[in-house]
């Protein structure tokens, strides 16, 4: 059974349809990829997953239990943690104080014994956000302040990590870095989903990929199943308009 299950979500923006029947599971460990061209639903499926938004149709079960009406804290208390893809972090607090905040509040629903402090050190370690701990967040370059949010959601120990565009505004060497620490997340059993348009990202992370196109699952496979799909290929190389997807369909191609 899937940790995280999508079943037949539908999402309407008045005349708009974000997301059209969508199925898709995140099995527990390791990463699961969501890609699709601008404005094909990805961040709208996250929203519903999180309940931040309410889909018209289908339903969204973790560990088989249905949290489809569940307000987004609930879903948090249950494992669900999220980032943005537009960064959304404490900018007057230091690194520190942005990740304490989030194993404070853990250890306030989980009734666990875990301490805060030893959570937040764990996890300024397990990120290599050291060297910068005390650093208030907003004087951080975009490269450490998105590593920030990462590090935020994981001291919530969650059992399910989405990840909106983590790599974006990400030079090279902070890309890989990044995906050197998804890697090892993967490896230990953290079940990820991510959205992300550096396609070398997800190919190499992914155990298998989803392909969102106009709010519809277009393909669902292994990197390779998806590199030589012909339909994904035509809907990438079919945006030469976007420069996002332009770049993803070299990816691909
Ligand atoms: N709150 C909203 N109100 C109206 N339309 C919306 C809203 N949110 C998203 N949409 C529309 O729904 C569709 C899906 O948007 P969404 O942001 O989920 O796409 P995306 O795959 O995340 O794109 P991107 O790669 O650019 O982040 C788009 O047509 C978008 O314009
Ligand atoms: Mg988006």
């Amino acid at each position: 059974m899937a940790l995280l299950e999508v079943a037949g979500v539908g999402v309407r923006f008045g005349g708009i349809q974000a997301l059209g029947g969508v199925d898709l599971a995140v099995p527990g460990g390791g990463v699961t990829g969501l890609i699709g061209p601008n404005g094909a639903g990805k961040t709208t499926l996250f929203n519903v997953v999180c309940g931040l938004q309410r889909a018209h149709s289908g339903r969204v079960l973790l560990d088989g239990r249905d949290i489809s009406s569940l307000p987004p804290h609930r879903r948090a208390r249950l494992g669900i943690a999220r980032t943005f893809q537009r960064l959304e972090i404490f900018s007057s607090l230091s690194v520190r104080e942005n990740i304490l905040v989030a194993a404070e509040i853990r250890r306030r629903f989980s009734r666990d014994g875990s301490n805060p402090r030893k959570v937040a050190d764990e996890v300024i370690e397990l990120t290599g956000l050291g060297p910068v701990a005390r650093e208030q967040a907003d004087t951080l370059p975009t490269g450490l302040a998105r590593l920030v949010e990462v590090a935020r959601a994981l001291a919530s120990k969650p059992s399910v990590l989405l990840l909106d565009e983590p790599s974006s505004g990400l030079d090279e060497t902070e890309t890989s870095d990044l995906g050197g620490l998804l890697g090892r997340l993967a490896s230990d059993g953290m079940s990820v989903l991510l959205v992300e348009h550096d396609m070398d990202m997800v190919m190499a992370l992914s155990r298998t990929i989803y392909v969102l196109d106009f709010g519809r699952v277009l393909a669902k496979g292994s990197p390779d199943e998806i590199r030589s799909d012909p339909a994904v290929r035509a809907a990438y190389l079919g945006a030469e308009d976007n420069p996002g997807t332009t770049e993803a369909a070299s990816a691909i191609a």
